[in-house]
């Protein structure tokens, strides 16, 4: 998966190099590049930004280097192109999963008061928010994107490691993990963890995630419910 970040703060994304991610670009699964915007600035102090139109606080950034830049590196807009915004559609598990399946992702990242509005409609494909509060920047949720993302990417993850039990990706949130040793500050790691019988792990683990979801995430333990009378119905409306 090829993707290109396009950032007034380049070295923001180092941090990507670390960890998964890290491994995964190392191993070339990941075509990772973070496009400096400023270095497509034809002003000739390689200003980004200006004030905004109508009054206001801040400074909005100015369409000419961002245009330049998508443009230069998706001449055929071959990208799906993406602006993290806070009114964007909400990042989840099933949208991850959907990014994953593009060969070729490019995330425009806002700064200052906001981008101006003529580069998001000429060029962007879709607006993504991580949630309901504003960041200074869409750097982070540009990370939080990439991530998310290249998880469900063929290759990405190590054989250890699975996408297939975690959080959301059954509908449920994921049950809690324990590892050595046994006690700890007096407390003890539940005995059937410890049985070895797998069977019986696996119920125990369906039933500490079912309860954590009921207690902690009502509208996802209704969805479900509603998916399983849903299920129910289509099974049985054919006989
Ligand atoms: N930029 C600023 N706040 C944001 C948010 N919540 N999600 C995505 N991009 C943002």
């Amino acid at each position: 998966m090829k993707i290109r970040v396009l950032t007034l703060f380049p070295a923001m994304f180092d941090a990507l190099g670390e960890s998964i991610m890290g491994r995964a670009i190392k191993k070339g699964v990941i075509d990772f590049k973070a496009v400096d915007i400023r270095a497509y600035s034809k002003d000739k102090h390689g200003k980004c930004d200006d004030t905004p139109y109508g009054g206001g606080a801040g400074m909005v950034m100015t369409p000419q280097p961002i245009y330049d830049c998508i443009n230069a590196i998706d001449p055929d807009h071959e990208y799906l192109r993406i602006f993290t915004s806070p009114v964007g559609d909400r990042l989840c598990d099933g949208m991850a999963r959907e990014l994953a399946q593009t060969d070729k992702l490019m995330i425009l990242c806002g700064h200052y008061e906001g981008v101006d509005r003529r580069v998001i409609d000429l060029c962007i494909d879709r607006e993504i928010s991580i949630g309901d509060y504003v960041l200074s920047g869409g750097e982070l949720a540009a990370m939080c994107i990439v991530d998310a993302a290249a998880r469900f990417v063929d290759g990405v993850l190590g054989k250890s490691e699975s996408h297939e039990t975690e959080s959301f990706s059954d509908g449920l949130l994921e049950y809690p993990q324990y590892t050595r040793p046994p006690e700890f500050m007096g407390l003890k790691v539940p005995e059937v963890l410890q049985s070895g019988d797998h069977k019986k792990v696996d119920k125990y683990r369906r039933e500490c995630s079912e309860r954590l979801t009921k207690e902690r995430r009502a509208d996802l333990w209704e969805k479900l419910q509603n998916e399983k009378k849903l299920g129910d119905k289509d099974s049985g409306g054919g006989v």
